[in-house]
Order: C-alpha cells, then structure tokens, then sequence
C-alpha cells in the first residue's frame, strides 16, 4: 500500500468522502460540470480525486504545457505560520511544473514572508517578466484581490491558491478543499479523542487562526459545527475562544493567558500542527501527561506527527499535500494554453460572500490522520523524509508505533 489513495480505496472511504464533501457546505460539487466544453476533447483528463503521488498525472499535461505561453507565478504567504509552504507547497509545486514539461525560466514560486508589500513587488515582478498565470494564496483578502484585479487589467490569468481571495474577480479559479470540511475532521477528531484519552468533564478552549484568513473562519465553522451541540447540551464545557492567530508564539500566549486564568482547561481546539505544537510546548513546561489533554491540528508537519505519536495531539488533517499542488498546476497549465479546464479538475464551486457569486473550483481532499493510520498513510506516502519524523530521541517513540 504506497499511496494514501490506495489505502482509502481499500478501506472503501472514497465514496464516503465524496458523499461528505458533496454533502456539506462551503462549495457544491459538479455544479460547474458545464465548464466542460468541447475545447476539453483532445486535452488531457486530469481528475482531482485522482491525483496520486508519484506525480504520474502531470506528465500527461506535456502537450498544454508546450501549448502555453508566459510565466506562471505562485505567490506563497509566510514561512512560519505552518510548515507547508516549505515543507511541501514550494517544492510540490516545483515537482508538478516540471514534470509537466515547463522549464525553470517559465515558473518562479515566490514566499512573501508576511508581508503583503513583498507580495505586491513578486506579482508586479512576475507580470513584468511576462507572466500569463498567477496563483495567490494571500496574505489577506483585500491584498490578495488587489493582486488579481491589477493582474487581470493586464491579460494575466488568476487562481486563488489555498486561500479565497474574497473580493476577487469574478472570473478567477479557487484551488483548495472544502475547509468546513477540514474543520469537521478536526472537530470530531477531538471528540473522538476525548473519549478514547477519557477526558473527564471537558472543559475545552476553542482557538482559531487568523481572522483575515478566510479559511480560519470556515475551519471554525466546521469545528463549532461539531462541538457546539455538546456544548450546549452540557457535555462539554467551553472555556473561552480566544481571537485567534496563525502566529505560534502569539498563539502559546493566547494559551497561556487562558490556562493560567483556567487551570480547568484540559482539552484546546488548535487550528493548525505550528499553533498545537506552541500550545504543546506551554503543557509541557506545565508537566501535563501524555495522553491526557487533546489537542488538534492540521498540515502533516513534521512536529505535528512527533506530537501525535508522543500522545500530545489527537491527530492532523492530512491535505495531501502532493494533491493540492499538482491540481494548482494543472489548472495554471489549462488557463495557460487557453483551454477551458475539465470538470473532473474544476469539480466545485466555492461561494465569494463579498461578490455574492459562486467562484469555480478544484477540490482535493482531507483526511483525519492518528496514530493508528499514520503508517498507512503520511508515512507510507513517503512525503517527509522519515528522519524528519523519527530522528534522534523519536526513534524509540516511532518504534513503538511501529513506524521505523
Ligand atoms: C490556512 C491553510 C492551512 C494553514 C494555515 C496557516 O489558510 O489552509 O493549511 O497553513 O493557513 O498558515
């Protein structure tokens, strides 16, 4: 069992994924299905439920890539918010383009570091240099549509990666997951947690990532979703919800804070790996036991994995991350060659509440990932070197797991 794929298809949770995705909010599958035309025929198939990580599927988009004419530009956030951007966007990205057939001078993959200026000089630089695409994943909605808008004035094709971009044009692409749905996994992901650690009387907070990132505000939807209910009939208690961040340190003193004010807390809501692996670091310091306290996460970081394996957090939404990246580079190379993008890639719409229009969408998928699927599924995917995972004091703690 190599891939992810495989081992979903096995256990036969392809149809229940789609049956959820379909199912929930935040976009409605095939509601774009008109997007296929007969410009498609003789165009490469790409499927967004099927994208594998051998990257197999992007060698077929050799002809398009040839086809297409300019640069396609990626505009990533920050570095320090959570570990995909480097761990896996930048060099996933780069894997999907190349092995399309596009050559280094005819993709450039930006980082703006947290500032949105940075950003704003990396997509006039792209345009300059004679991009046709550009995908943006933004700092913040206003930025990002500012972005776009400026791009589109001059010919330039845009995608949303990751992020909505609110505001956006209308015409653009959005590349990402159903986030309520991600924000579910996390959300039943600590029920489920919480009765398999035998939390007592939970008593939970509720944290949050950036306000100004729209997918913080539909992972909250998401979790809220599940956890609300058991809220409001008493079966847990909610503590607080702090404002929230994508900032770790920002994050360990928005928990500190509360913790200190509610020595009850036993149980926190992290949005991501980076925030539960700073809150993690505030429970140590305090001799929290493993297995004790749930935390949550998501992304698959390296350190979100050890503190899964070492009983500190419940498990992590698995965005496989090989899947989001081929899917954005595959749709930047349809947009490219001029070709209307198949409705096996374009397999949602996602609503822009501030354009009050349905934005056409790629939708890869989530998965909840433990210990008990972690060999089956990061590890076996082989997308992190192992050492990263198991390295020095983790070996044993990774032997235990059966993981080496
Ligand atoms: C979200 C993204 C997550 C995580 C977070 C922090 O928008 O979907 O994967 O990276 O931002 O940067």
């Amino acid at each position: 069992m190599r891939s992810a794929w495989r081992w979903l298809a096995t256990i036969g949770l392809v149809g229940m994924a789609l049956f959820v995705v379909a199912a929930c909010g935040g976009g409605s599958d095939n509601e774009s299905s008109s997007t296929t035309t007969s410009e498609t025929s003789g165009t490469p198939q790409i499927d967004a439920a099927n994208l594998p990580v051998d990257f197999s599927e992007m060698a077929k988009l050799k002809d398009l890539a040839s086809e297409g004419k300019g640069l396609v530009g990626v505009l990533l956030p920050d570095t320090t918010t959570s570990a995909r951007y480097v761990q896996y966007d930048a060099p996933f990205l780069k894997k999907a383009f190349e092995t399309a057939g596009l050559s280094s001078d005819q993709f450039k993959i930006d980082n703006a570091h947290g500032s949105t200026s940075t950003m704003q000089q990396q997509a006039e630089a792209d345009i300059t240099a004679g991009a046709s695409v550009l995908l943006v994943d933004p700092l913040d909605p206003g930025s990002g549509a500012a972005i776009e808008s400026n791009a589109e004035s001059k010919g330039v094709k845009v995608i949303d990666y990751d992020r909505l971009v609110t505001g956006g044009p209308k015409d653009r692409y959005y590349v990402s997951f159903n986030n309520v749905e991600v924000g579910k996994l996390i959300g039943q992901g600590m029920v489920d947690c919480i009765g398999a650690w035998k939390v007592s009387k939970p008593q939970l907070l509720v944290m949050s990532g950036d306000p100004k990132d729209n997918n913080a505000k539909l992972f909250a939807q998401g979790y809220n979703g599940v956890l609300d209910p058991k809220f409001s009939d008493s079966t847990y208690v909610k503590v607080g919800a702090p404002a929230g961040t994508w900032d770790p340190p920002t994050a360990a003193t928005e928990f500190e804070q509360q913790f200190t004010a509610h020595p009850n807390i036993n149980a926190v809501v992290t949005p991501n790996d980076d925030n539960a692996n700073a809150v993690i670091a505030v429970l140590l310091k305090n001799k929290v036991k493993a297995n004790t306290f749930p935390t949550t996460g998501q992304d698959a970081a390296p350190t979100g994995l050890q503190n899964i394996l070492k009983g500190y957090q419940c498990g992590t939404v698995y965005k496989l991350p090989y899947a989001e990246p081929q899917a954005a580079a595959a749709l930047a190379l349809y947009l490219r060659a001029g070709k209307t993008p198949p409705s096996t890639l374009v397999n949602a719409t996602t609503r822009d509440s501030q354009l009050n229009a349905d934005i056409k969408s790629v939708y890869t998928k989530p998965v909840w990932v433990t210990k008990s699927n972690m060999k089956d599924t990061v590890i076996a995917d082989n997308v992190i070197p192992i050492s990263q995972i198991c390295g020095g004091k983790m070996a044993q703690v990774c032997a235990a797991n059966g993981i080496q």
